[in-house]
């Protein structure tokens, strides 16, 4: 007989969700009775079109928009009823962001931006610098821990958001349109940096996406149209798998082969140095966003905007 295997812990469990949002008398369902129950460790996937309410879902997640109706729970918490202070914390101590346009603190350095939600958490200095030290040198950016946000290519500034993100090992980490605005190249590097850091870490990864390539990294596809689940798609027997995971999993791998159905491993994603991406980021499609709006947006997000004073770059902790 077969063990007994226990069933995964939840991590984010959600019950009829709706979300109305009123435009003069206009009312837009952005979400329309959303059910899903996603597991510890799990790296899924929000895919959809633009507007489909892939971002409004996510930010309901993270306790960032209320609902209009039905519930949300993260690790047995109800973050629908918790009060901004509470949910301040509570992010803090669980949960990651990657953004699609990075949203990087323009005056500081990598080494400060990936310190931010140690600061945010009350770690020290020294412990803090150290951390975020070593986080971008796993994220490839060993030679980068003093530039600044306009000194990077779009690759580097998503691999420093990388950093700040899991730096803390939050237990979710979220990621809205993560490669959005990178080339073909530098999109396969960033998506196997999350997943392989994921993995390792245990961590449940939720990425929105409008593209299929980026879903075939994920456990599982929840395919979203116009507001609603129209379907769950167990992709764990084609998902791309990052190539040191596949190859320390599976002792007879190839790492240079192309799976069967050509979704499995993808040439030249660990060809280049992490350092020094082959191609530029294409041009950001979007409006350019405004830098107070946008930092008030990571505080929001992040925890509190206070601390930021605190934070300096002394060139003796480089
Ligand atoms: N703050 C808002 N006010 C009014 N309508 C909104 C707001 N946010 C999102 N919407 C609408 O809700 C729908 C879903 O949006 P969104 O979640 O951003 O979609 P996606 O991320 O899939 O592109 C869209 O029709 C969008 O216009
Ligand atoms: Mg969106």
């Amino acid at each position: 007989m077969a063990d007994v295997v226990a069933a995964p812990k939840s991590a984010i469990v959600i019950k009829g969700l709706t979300k109305i949002f009123t435009l003069g008398k206009e009312k837009v369902y952005a979400l329309n009775g959303i059910d899903l129950n996603i597991a510890e460790n799990e790296i899924i996937c929000l895919l959809g079109t633009s507007g489909s309410g892939k971002s409004t879902l996510l930010n309901m997640m993270a306790g960032l928009e209320k609902p209009t109706k039905g519930s949300i729970t993260v690790f047995g918490e109800r973050v629908d009823k918790m009060s901004e202070r509470k949910l301040a914390i509570f992010r803090q101590k669980y949960m990651g962001f990657v953004f699609q346009s990075y949203n990087l603190l323009p005056n500081l350095s990598a080494i400060d931006n990936v310190s931010l939600p140690l600061a945010f958490a009350g770690v020290k200095r020294s412990v803090r610098t150290k951390k975020a030290k070593k986080m971008l040198k796993l994220c490839g950016l060993g030679k980068r821990m003093k530039h600044k946000p306009t000194q990077m290519s779009g690759g580097q500034q998503q691999r420093v958001g990388i950093a700040r993100a899991f730096v803390a090992t939050p237990k979710i980490v979220f990621a809205d349109e993560p490669t959005g605005n990178l080339d073909t190249h530098t999109t396969i590097e960033i998506m196997e940096m999350m997943v392989k850091m994921a993995r390792e870490n245990k961590q449940t990864l939720v990425i929105v996406t409008h593209d299929i390539e980026i879903a075939a990294y994920a456990d599982r596809i929840y395919h979203i149209i116009d507001g609603r689940i129209d379907a769950v798609e167990d992709n764990r027997d084609k998902q791309i798998i990052p190539l040191e995971e596949k190859a320390a999993d599976i002792p007879d791998v190839k790492v240079s082969e192309q799976s069967e159905d050509g979704l499995g491993i993808r040439e030249g994603a660990a060809e280049s140095p992490p350092d020094e991406p082959k191609i530029e980021p294409v041009e950001d499609k979007d409006e350019p966003a405004d830098p107070q709006k946008e930092e008030e947006r990571i505080s929001e997000i992040l925890g509190s905007s206070k601390i930021e004073n605190e934070i300096h770059t002394e060139d003796e902790t480089i």
